[in-house]
């Protein structure tokens, strides 16, 4: 999760130690550090935080004026001491954020040449590929070129060899990295702020790039080899601004992960061949999920909108009944449940108190059990049956964006799963789910660069007193999230509703003054979300719509329009959700609330 490389003058494990103290906050479970000194290298790793590796190496100290040090935040295999980077394999050192998608093959053909492997890490298999390219070539920086030409899925690494002991390489593809440039030193890390405090003049690593550091000198390539001359740029940032990636609140930098996000929760998951996907915690057999009659998902907040969307995945594909409830709701009303109910829990945090007890409720009266988490080992996680963990990251802003796309795409990936194991879904189906699941990351930076038509709109709108948002079918729990959104960080009053319910009440509301945000894409209840925006046209309110791009019908009758990406209509809920976050966030910061810290709530709540 967080990589901080050194070579210069001082010693490497201090300054590698700090780095990795700065980037704690984005959560690990494991940490180490490598150095090479004498000829030799010393590797310090343990379980835990970081105050454990520390006292390791009061135990072992570490010298040595190169290293590399990582924390971990498990995806491939458990936290331990074994799992935790760096991993060696004969001279080479690696340590490596993201996951490398084609790990088990390029391990099966490892093995065969010989290799042992001592983790169950995608990361290891990189040592060892290194390993094997310098028995064809004395030439490190080559040996390492080849050896990422076979990866693929996302990396950023940094790699040391015993025998080269001035060099240290590193390369990025799909996960961030920076180089600091100080005076006859170098620093790399995957965030900003590990290196702020040594220098600010910075190099950002784009996908592809590699750079190579020996004594005293620095060059960048492309990973084919191809020499780049890449500029640095001055970052005056304080360490405040670092964290926030240079966003002006976390809120706005989390939205702005969500493709990264969604395609980290994706990767090394789908199994295009099978139609299938691999969901490494789950631990539930085909057997065991074929007996499964009913499901029941219960969350709060934003989670338990996921949940509403999820019902629609899985009732749709699998023909599994799901029920979806609140909590606190759920643990007090003596729910129906017995051995052939399965309950899914979904939290973001894996702490929210009334989430936890719904769980404990859940496993006291014998149902299949598991949970969608994104902080691992958090209490949920470890007291349900089966995980799906996000990996969004960590998220800060108390709003949450970026947790809720990934728990859309792990509700996407489950039903493919329990499809499969149910025989609902076949082969070519499952296919094409991968398929439309694939665009998903990529039509998620297009609907980012709406971001100046939502500021324009969000002046426009900034000072209503109240908002209706409406949506039919899986948008209609999109309408509940684009307002719950409104209603955290811009304090203005608003209200989801499903597009055709409004005729039994909130119409009476509409005047105009009140903008009512619709969401019509263009879908199997097109023509009926587009009645309903009439009937609001009727009364004088003020339409904001968000609809597929190019659709002229939506265009000519709506005051505003935001055109989002076209996508199989299963997969709206994920780019609708990007246009309505940043109209959120745009109106609170004009209405100059505390966006990521907003008045009365909390990122977890643990009281009931
Ligand atoms: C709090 C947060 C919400 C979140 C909800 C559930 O209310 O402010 O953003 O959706 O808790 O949290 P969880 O961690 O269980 O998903």
């Amino acid at each position: 999760c967080g990589i901080v490389g050194y070579i210069g003058g001082q010693e490497a494990t201090p300054v590698i130690l700090e780095g990795l103290k700065k980037l704690e906050y984005r959560g690990y479970d494991s940490a180490g550090i490598a150095t090479l000194a004498g000829g030799g290298s010393g590797i310090r790793r343990s379980e835990g935080k970081l105050v454990n590796l520390e006292r390791l190496l009061r135990e072992q100290p570490l010298s040595g004026v190169i290293g590399i040090g990582h924390t971990r935040w498990a995806t491939h295999g458990r936290p331990s001491e074994i799992n935790a980077h760096p991993h060696k394999a004969g001279p080479v050192i690696v340590v490596h954020n993201g996951i490398i998608e084609n790990y088990l093959s390029l391990r099966e053909a490892l093995k065969q040449s010989g290799h042992i492997f001592k983790s169950e890490t995608d990361t290891e298999v990189i040592s060892h590929l290194v390993e094997e390219k310098l028995k064809g070539t004395s030439d490190f920086v080559q040996a390492v070129q080849q050896a990422l030409a076979e990866l693929r899925g996302a990396y950023a690494v940094c790699i040391l060899n015993e025998r080269e002991p001035g060099t240290l390489i590193a390369a990025k593809l799909g996960s961030p990295m920076v180089v600091g440039l100080g005076e006859g030193e170098f620093f790399v890390a995957s965030d900003i702020p590990a290196i702020l405090a040594h220098t600010r003049e910075m190099v950002f690593m784009e996908d592809g790039e590699m750079v190579v550091f020996r004594a005293g000198t620095v060059a960048f390539s492309t990973i084919a080899g191809a020499p780049l001359d890449k500029k640095a740029r001055h970052i005056d940032w304080s360490p405040l601004m670092a964290e926030k990636g240079g966003y002006r609140h976390f809120m706005l930098k989390e939205i702005h992960e969500q493709p990264r996000a969604v395609r980290d929760t994706i990767a090394g998951r789908l199994l295009e061949n099978e139609g299938d996907v691999y969901l490494e915690d789950l631990k539930f057999s085909d057997q065991q999920l074929a007996a499964v009659r009913r499901i029941v998902i219960v969350a709060c907040g934003t989670s338990w909108h996921a949940a509403l969307v999820g019902k629609f995945y899985i009732e749709g594909y699998c023909r599994i009944p799901v029920e979806i409830d609140i909590a606190s709701e759920f643990r007090y009303r003596n729910p129906v449940i017995d051995g052939t109910t399965l309950v899914m829990v979904i939290s973001q945090s894996g702490e929210t108190a009334d989430t936890l007890a719904a769980l404990r409720e859940a496993k006291s009266r014998g149902a299949m059990n598991m949970a969608i988490c994104n902080v691992l080992d958090s209490s949920i996680a470890r007291e349900a049956a089966g995980v799906i963990y996000t990996h969004a990251g960590p998220e800060i802003g108390v709003a949450s964006t970026k947790a809720f796309v990934t728990q859309l795409t792990a509700l996407y990936l489950f039903t493919i799963r329990l499809g499969r194991a149910v025989r609902a879904i076949d082969v070519p189906a499952g296919q094409s789910m991968i398929a439309s699941l694939k665009k998903v990351p990529a039509l998620l930076e297009e609907a980012l660069k709406l971001n100046a038509d939502t500021e324009r709109i969000a002046r426009k709108y900034m000072n209503a007193r109240d908002f209706l948002y409406l949506g039919r079918g899986k948008n209609f729990p999109i309408a509940l999230e684009g307002a719950l959104k409104l209603k955290e960080i811009s304090y203005i009053h608003a209200e989801g509703y499903p597009a055709g319910e409004m005729k039994h009440g909130p119409i009476a509301l509409i005047d105009e003054e009140m903008p009512v945000v619709m969401l019509v894409p263009e879908n199997s209840a097109f023509e009926k979300t587009l009645s309903n925006m009439e009937e609001v046209i009727a009364r004088n309110g003020r339409v904001i719509a968000l609809c597929s791009e190019g659709d002229q019908e939506v265009k000519g009758r709506a005051e505003d329009t935001i055109e989002i990406p076209r996508i199989d209509e299963d997969l709206d809920p994920f780019l609708l959700s990007v246009p309505l976050q940043l109209l959120a966030y745009h109106i609170a910061v004009l209405k100059g609330t505390d966006v990521d810290q907003p008045r009365n709530l909390a990122k977890s709540v643990t009281v009931e």
